[in-house]
């Protein structure tokens, strides 16, 4: 199985190798340059330096860009969604995700803006898992717990980067290989992230993975929205979501196990309801896994957050079984962000689309663990459009 991913890896290399080399370097002007200088956005990638780690490792940018204007900028350390660009109700672009104008904000103080996550998105309960009879002991780093990763998760890892086009989108193919032991789980772990935006104004993320022992895995993706393009906190925000049930968590927000009806609570998004509305009676605020009622990207709506100030929407839909609505409780307003700005609590909100937080200790979760020859395979889709 590593010899076939190598090997798709390897195929994908060759036939981006000349794509990258005039879509990056932009030798000669293609019809769509032309078409920008007429004033027509364009389908474009691009690459360039965002800037070094103190080690000295160069960590460059993606800018992807659609027919509608619309951009993403993904870097190679972390993964990480740097900046996306969405039309408002009047056409006005505004960036709808929290983060830092430069590399060092990324690397000082990142708490997880745009960062891709693993191996294991959010909390098993004292890094601690038993798995084919053996203990594993993971790298603890949220008091007693471990979270999205540990210490040097796949936030804080530089990426290989492949940038490419196709008819109607384009993406970069980030992979990383996890070693065997790293941060505390079993196995060597190919990842493979794809970020997509097509001209259906879609910002399209799949992941692939692939181990050589058995071992848990949970990717997601960490962006911080505020569709009002940070110009006020997301209180106002209108939130769907189709979980008719969520998981429960004690203190250190460590799921009970148990599947609690949202009805009658103020967990309840089933009908749209803005996220202030009842954030007070939720304890420290919305931090928890709601269990979607379908996961399909055909059929299966997992969500639909609304800025009624811009007018912009965000639909996502997610082949995983789950999502964690996290309301930006731990915003403290002690970091400058973009543009110098102060992001206090409840200035971004994350849609996390997972597996449940501790599946490992919880045999009665959907399971997480990624055996040997098998190929891990998620889509999260996120679709962009205004209303009135
Ligand atoms: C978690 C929060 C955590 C945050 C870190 C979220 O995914 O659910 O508990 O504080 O990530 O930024």
């Amino acid at each position: 199985m590593r010899k076939t991913m190598f090997r798709a890896m390897a195929a994908a290399l060759v036939l981006i190798i000349g794509f990258g080399l005039s879509a990056c370097k932009k030798e000669k002007p293609t019809p769509a340059a032309s078409a920008e200088a007429n004033g027509v956005a364009k389908m474009d990638v691009k690459k360039d330096l965002f800037g070094r780690l103190p080690d000295g490792t160069q960590v460059e940018i993606y800018t992807l860009s659609n027919m509608n204007g619309l951009k993403a900028r993904i870097m190679t350390y972390g993964a990480i969604l740097v900046s996306l660009e969405v039309p408002d109700r009047s056409g006005r672009l505004g960036d709808v995700v929290l983060g830092y104008d430069a590399l060092d904000g990324y690397v000082k103080n990142n708490p997880y803006f745009g960062a891709i996550v693993g191996r294991y998105g959010n909390r098993i309960a004292k890094g601690r898992f038993t798995l084919d009879g053996a203990v594993y002991k993971l790298a603890v780093n949220n008091g007693e717990n471990h979270l999205h990763g540990g210490l040097k998760g796949f936030d804080k890892v530089v990426w290989d980067a492949q940038p490419r086009m196709e008819s109607n989108s384009v993406g970069v193919k980030f992979t990383y290989l996890s070693r065997d032991g790293e941060e505390g789980y079993p196995g060597n772990l190919e990842v493979a992230v794809l970020y997509t935006i097509t001209n259906d104004d879609e910002l399209r993320i799949s992941y692939e993975a692939a181990a050589d022992k058995a071992t848990p895995v949970n990717l997601t993706h960490h962006s911080y929205f505020n569709l009002a393009g940070g110009a006020r906190d997301i209180l106002g925000h209108e939130l769907m979501l189709a979980a008719d049930r969520y998981t429960p968590v004690d203190q250190g927000l460590i799921p009970t196990g148990e599947l609690a009806p949202v009805k009658g609570t103020p967990m309840d998004f089933t009908t749209p309801m803005t996220i202030g509305s009842r954030i007070a009676k939720v304890e420290g605020g919305y931090d928890h896994n709601y269990v979607l009622n379908k996961a399909d990207v055909a059929t299966g709506l997992a969500a639909r957050l609304a800025d009624p100030t811009s007018g912009r929407v965000m639909e996502i839909t997610t082949t995983e079984p789950g999502i964690q609505f996290y309301s930006g409780n731990f915003l403290d307003g002690t970091i400058p962000g973009k543009g110098g700005r102060v992001y206090k609590k409840h200035f971004g909100l994350c849609l996390e689309t997972q597996h449940f937080p501790d599946s490992p200790n919880h045999p009665n979760f959907p399971s997480t663990i990624l055996l040997p020859g098998r190929v891990l395979k998620s889509l999260t889709i996120h679709k962009f459009y205004t209303k009135r």
